[in-house]
C-alpha cells in the first residue's frame, strides 16, 4: 500500500514498512542529518522541513500515514518531563495531516512512558482526538524483543483504522520470548547480535564502526551499567546533546562504548545502512528509531487487508 510517513528520521519505522512490502510515497523530517541518511538508504522522496511549515495539500494521497511523533516531553527518561512540553502539541501536526488526507490507515508510536503522562490524562485526550477524526482507534505496547530485535524496548503504537473501512487491526503476534517456550524463538542476546562485527580498532570496511570515547563509569544510571552478553540489551535511547553526552551502552567487554554500527544491530538495522552526520548524531538517530524489525512485524499485518482487497 502507499504508505506517507511523518517524523520519519532516519527512517527505522519506514524500512519495517519497505520490509513488509509497502511502498513509502513522500516523508518529512526536518533533521538534515537523519533526512540525509534516510535519503542515501530508503529513497528521495524525504522532504527536509518543519512539518508545521508544509501545507497537507503538498502531500500526496496514500492508504497509510505513520509517524513516531517526537517523544522527548514525553519520555520518561526525561527528568523535565511534563503535559504541557510544547514538543508535545507536534503530534497536532500529524492529526492535522490525518484529517485533511483521511488515509484508510494510521501507525502511530510512542515512548511507554505517555501512557502514566498527567495520569492517563495526556494518552486519552490523544485517543479522543484521533477517534473525533473518525477513526477506530486501539493501542498497545509492544516489546521489540517480542519480534526478534536484540533489545528490550517497549513502544506504544497506537492503530488507526477509518470508520468506513471493513477490517479490524489485530496486533502481530510475538515471535519470540525470554525463555524460548511455547513454540517460540528465544529473545536475541547482544552477544548474538554483534557476533558477525569486526573489531573496530582492527582495519574493517564497515560504515558507522566507530566509536564514541564517552569514559566508562558503571555507576547504574542509564547508560552506566553493565550488559549481560546473554540477554537483549535494555533501550537504546537518543538522550544527551550534542557535546558527546549522549548516553550510549557500553559495549558487554566492559572497555569500550558501543559503536554507531553495533548500536545500529542493537536496533536491527541490516550492516550496510550507513548513516549521516557525526558520530553524536548517528547515535542519536538510532536511538530515535524504531527497530525495523518491529516496523516490519506491525506493517505486516496490514498486508491481510490488501491481500484480501485484491
Ligand atoms: C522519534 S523520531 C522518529 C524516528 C523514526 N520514526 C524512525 O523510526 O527512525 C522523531 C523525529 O521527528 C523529527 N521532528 C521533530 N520536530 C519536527 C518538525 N517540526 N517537523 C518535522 N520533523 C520533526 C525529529 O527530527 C526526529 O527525527
Amino acid at each position: 500500500m502507499k504508505v506517507v510517513s511523518l517524523f520519519s528520521g532516519a527512517g527505522g519505522l519506514d524500512l519495517g514498512f519497505v520490509l513488509a512490502g509497502h511502498t513509502i510515497i513522500w516523508a518529512n523530517d526536518l533533521y538534515e542529518d537523519a533526512v540525509m541518511t534516510y535519503r542515501h538508504n530508503l529513497g528521495e522522496h524525504i522532504i527536509c522541513e518543519d512539518i508545521a511549515r508544509i501545507n497537507a495539500s503538498d502531500i500526496p494521497d496514500c492508504d497509510i500515514i505513520i509517524g513516531g511523533f517526537p517523544c522527548q516531553g514525553f519520555s520518561v527518561a526525561n527528568m523535565k518531563r511534563f503535559e504541557g512540553d510544547l514538543r508535545n502539541s507536534l503530534y497536532k501536526q500529524l492529526i492535522r495531516i490525518i484529517e485533511e488526507k483521511r488515509p484508510k490507515f494510521f501507525v502511530a508510536e510512542n515512548v511507554k512512558g505517555i501512557l502514566s503522562l498527567g495520569k492517563g490524562k495526556v494518552i486519552d485526550m490523544i485517543m479522543n482526538d484521533f477517534a473525533n477524526l473518525g477513526y477506530i482507534v486501539q493501542k498497545k505496547v509492544l516489546n521489540a524483543a517480542d519480534f526478534g530485535v536484540p533489545q528490550i524496548r517497549q513502544r506504544v503504537i497506537i492503530v488507526g483504522v477509518r470508520n468506513d473501512v471493513d477490517f479490524k487491526y489485530t496486533y502481530p503476534t510475538e515471535t519470540h520470548n525470554e525463555s524460548g517456550t511455547n513454540g517460540l524463538k528465544k529473545w536475541v542476546s547482544v552477544s548474538e547480535a554483534l557476533a558477525n562485527l569486526p573489531n573496530p580498532d582492527c582495519p574493517n570496511g564497515l560504515k558507522n564502526h566507530t566509536y564514541s570515547k564517552y569514559k566508562l563509569n558503571f555507576n547504574g544510571y542509564i547508560g552506566h551499567r553493565r550488559l549481560d552478553p546473554d540477554k537483549p540489551a535494555p533501550t537504546v535511547t537518543a538522550r544527551g546533546d550534542n557535546r558527546g553526552g549522549v548516553v550510549i551502552l557500553p559495549h558487554p567487554n566492559a572497555e569500550r562504548r558501543m559503536t554507531c554500527r553495533e548500536l545500529a544491530s542493537i536496533q536491527s538495522f541490516p550492516v550496510d545502512y550507513e548513516f549521516f552526520g557525526n558520530n553524536s548524531s548517528v547515535y542519536r538517530q538510532i536511538g530515535n528509531a524504531v527497530p525495523p524489525l518491529l516496523g516490519k512485524a506491525i506493517a505486516e499485518v496490514f498486508n491481510n487487508y490488501q491481500n484480501r482487497e485484491g
